[in-house]
């Protein structure tokens, strides 16, 4: 099997994108100590434009925040970062016609907020936690912060997936978030050491995925706009192994992958219009293609225990459970595997999935 994973990417390589859209490139600057998210310092940075896309693996049960999310488009997110000798920053820059703050006493308010996960940069590209708070083995530290009314509540925590979070807290605050808006727009900032207890990001590129939510809408926890895996370049080194597994870019035929899927996939899977899987049974495809690598891709193909998203629905049916525990304590996917396929049957249905993501606003 670990056969078919390595030579998919090799092809996977091969047609690694040349825009680099992923990368971030951090500025060194003097000092972090005073800097605010309107700070004349930010514009000495460059700016990148990351996607954010609707995370779209599993259906709310709130029917409301359902309905005011259905079609929802992805967001372009302008994103800076500067570093000192300590500290790494960054500001986030987003859209929002209304400033959504939860109240204390209202259960049915929720906020507007951000979110920052960083992977241990050493690990292996092929190889990232996945987007949605980490997997098993492969654990993400997350900052995460709120806007409470006239207060902001931040919160750091380590998690190896959903409802594994465990929450940072030390004496005296090691990180700083703050959020402002104005004229329609949120400025967010993250500051955080660049070695902390936990990720140590003193490298040349550190993968970091963001999040933010948008409380008019009453997203919270899985309903949000979620990026795929950037890099953060700070010591300007370019064209990394990391860099190239995550624009990379399938060359199979997404037309012949489309057919593959409806064969082999859309029994479980809804993606798009298709939607003849029952609800909750698999994590809906629709925007996979917006924050998944193709390396995570193919490995969910070909190895589906390797990774498993662990944010399926409580409240589904018992039947319709991701995954089975054995033996051994090890959780198994219940989906199988699909490494029969051929490498070009692979490469065509990682080029399908490729393309499923919402249109971007305008
Ligand atoms: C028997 C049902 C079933 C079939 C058939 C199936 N899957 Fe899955 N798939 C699942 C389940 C359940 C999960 C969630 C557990 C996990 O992560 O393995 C999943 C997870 C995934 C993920 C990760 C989704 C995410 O949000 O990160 C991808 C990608 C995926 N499947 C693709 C496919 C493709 C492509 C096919 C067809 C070639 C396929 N699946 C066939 C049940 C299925």
């Amino acid at each position: 099997m670990k056969k078919v994973i390595l030579k998919t990417l090799f092809f996977l390589f091969f047609i690694s994108c040349i825009s680099q859209s992923s990368v971030i490139v951090a500025k060194k600057t003097d000092s972090l100590k005073n800097i605010t998210p309107v700070s004349k310092e930010w514009m000495t940075a460059k700016v990148t434009h990351v996607i954010f896309y609707p995370q779209t693996t599993v259906v709310s049960a709130d029917k409301k925040a359902n309905e005011l999310n259905v079609g929802q488009k992805a967001k372009k997110v302008s994103i800076r970062t500067l570093y000192d000798d300590k500290q790494i920053a960054f500001l986030l820059e987003w859209s929002d016609n209304s400033k959504s703050v939860q109240k204390q006493n209202e259960t049915d308010s929720y906020s507007d907020g951000f979110a920052v996960e960083f992977a241990d940069p050493k690990i292996d590209p092929l190889k990232l936690p996945y987007i949605g708070m980490g997997s098993e083995g492969r654990q993400v530290e997350i900052f995460f912060q709120k806007a409470h009314k006239n207060s902001f509540e931040s919160e750091v925590s380590i998690s190896e997936g959903y409802a594994t979070m465990l929450p940072i807290k030390e004496k005296k605050p090691f990180a700083q978030m703050k959020m402002e808006y104005t004229n329609g727009t949120w400025k967010a900032t993250l500051i955080r050491p660049i070695k902390d207890l936990y990720t140590c990001l003193d490298t040349e590129n550190i993968p970091v995925a963001f999040a933010i939510w948008d409380g008019e809408k009453l997203q919270r926890d899985g309903l949000k706009l979620l990026s795929s895996w950037v890099v953060v370049d700070i010591y300007g080194s370019k064209n990394t192994t990391l860099s190239k597994v995550i624009d990379a870019k399938s060359s199979g035929d997404a037309a012949v992958g489309k057919t593959l899927v409806r064969q082999n996939c859309a029994v479980c899977h809804r993606y798009e219009d298709i939607e003849d899987a029952p609800l909750y049974m698999a994590p809906d495809l629709s925007n996979i293609g917006g924050y998944a690598t193709a390396a995570y891709l193919t490995e969910s193909i070909v190895d589906p225990s390797a990774v498993i998203v662990a944010g399926y629905n409580k409240n589904a049916h018992k039947n319709l459970q991701w995954f089975t525990i054995d033996k051994n304590d090890t959780k198994i996917s219940v989906m199988p595997s699909f490494s029969h396929l051929s490498n070009k049957e692979i490469l065509d249905i990682v080029a399908f999935l490729q393309t499923l993501k919402a249109e971007v606003e305008k």
